[in-house]
């Protein structure tokens, strides 16, 4: 038993997993042996759930079966609506809301899913639970801005359904299309903090709403999916300031003020995702001709890469790009970390499930530094 304290538990192999690879020298992200950018231009995030929980990419027919029944779960209770409702109202944060609705959701499931070590009932509860994360997000978001739900429709794909009960009309194809290669790059990405979390979670038998709930917790800290967030408020920030981008950045670091969006546990070169969001990124920005967060984001790369953090293994991350995706898209940014959930919940399920077939309680050691044989006094005598 090695007594090597690793912080953060940096580098350290905790469990075997087919579901997603990170090479951090290379830059590579495999789902099950599928590059990310054959499945980002390929596969719907449909193809990519079935991928991840059933281990290979669906038939025609497998596919058209799958989506059906996800889209069959997408309808949500009206107490949960009603609680999304009280919540947007008393100006909670999207992902706070996001962990309340999801953990009532076990309220409603069928008593015959109810145990735990039924992984199939598990995958079950995972495909309802994917399903309505979308609604339980757009009817909070037009909650705040005073308006009712509108109801899923059936008919439209994961991705399109959530921008039509959004905005109440049907997105079109470019905006559809992109918002579903946004699902497909969060889906997984091994061993992170929140798909970790549910693993932890899930290692003691607890109920996947419970690790899914975990999940939205360690994702929504800045250092992991609340970043994207934080990166287009930067963005919003030059913006707001009489400075260009580049000695906007300058200031910051000269206050000491990391660039959220840059530097990863794992990746020492540009993160994939983040190349193929700036390549899409640059399509809308070109057909809409509003090109201001493409030019000040690439502008603070080259900056930063100039500065030598490239050299240091500090380089862009998938977070430094989506949030201008999605901003062109219309979705507003406190909406940015929630969608990551939204897409993430497929791998935190994904890898719960896994891990439940060969179940062992994950609990690590810590060194104990506090005193020893402290003697007892009675409050009364202190
Ligand atoms: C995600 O794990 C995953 O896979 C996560 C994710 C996923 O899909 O699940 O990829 C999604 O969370 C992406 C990361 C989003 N977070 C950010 O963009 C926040 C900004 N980045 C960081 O704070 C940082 O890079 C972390 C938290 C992401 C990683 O931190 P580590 O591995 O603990 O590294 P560190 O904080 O010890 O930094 C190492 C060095 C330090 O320099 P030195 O002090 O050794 O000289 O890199 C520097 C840091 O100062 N550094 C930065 C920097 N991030 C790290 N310097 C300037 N700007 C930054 N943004």
């Amino acid at each position: 038993m090695s007594d090597e304290l690793k912080r953060g538990l940096e580098g350290v192999l905790v469990a075997e997993s087919d579901l997603s690879y990170v090479d951090g020298e290379v830059g590579k992200l495999v789902y099950r042996g599928y590059d990310i950018e054959d499945l980002a231009q390929g596969a719907s995030y449909e193809e990519v759930l079935y991928l991840l929980w059933h281990g290979s990419l669906p038939t025609r027919e497998e596919l058209d079966a799958f989506a059906a029944d996800l889209a069959a779960e997408r309808a949500v209770d009206d107490d949960v609506l009603d609680t999304v409702r009280t919540l947007a109202d008393a100006g909670e944060r999207p992902m706070a809301a996001l962990r309340t609705a999801v953990s009532m959701l076990s309220a409603y499931e069928p008593e015959s899913d109810a145990d735990p070590a039924d992984l199939d009932a598990t995958l079950r509860k995972g495909r309802r639970i994917t399903a309505k994360i979308p609604t339980i997000l757009a009817a909070f978001e037009r909650a705040r801005q005073g308006e009712d739900p509108v109801a899923p429709d059936p008919d439209l794909s994961h991705a399109a359904n959530f921008l039509y009960m959004l905005t109440g009309t049907e997105p079109d194809d470019v905006s559809a299309e992109t918002f579903d290669m946004a699902l497909t790059l969060h889906a997984d990405h091994g061993l992170n903090a929140s798909t970790f979390t549910a693993m932890v979670i899930g290692s003691t038998m607890a109920d996947v709403y419970s690790g899914v709930t975990g999940g939205i917790g360690a994702l929504s800290g800045p250092l992991h999916g609340g970043a994207n967030q934080d990166v287009m408020e930067v963005l919003q920030e030059v913006d707001a300031s009489d400075k260009d981008p580049v000695q906007w950045v300058k200031d910051a670091r000269e206050e000491g003020r990391r660039i959220p969006g840059f530097g990863h546990r794992v990746y020492k070169v540009k993160d994939p995702r983040a190349k193929i969001l700036e390549g899409k990124l640059r399509d809308l920005a070109e057909s809409s001709g509003d090109t201001k967060w493409l030019d000040y984001t690439t502008a603070i790369e080259e900056y930063l890469t100039e500065q030598g953090l490239l050299d240091k293994g500090i380089a862009p991350n998938v977070d430094f790009y989506s949030g201008s995706v999605y901003d062109s898209l219309g979705i507003p940014v406190d909406m940015y970390t929630p969608i990551f959930a939204m897409s993430r919940a497929g791998g935190w399920i994904a890898h719960v499930v896994e891990y439940q077939e060969d179940n062992r309680l994950i609990r690590p050691r810590g060194r104990y530094t506090g005193p020893e044989d402290s003697a007892f006094v009675p409050v009364d005598e202190r």
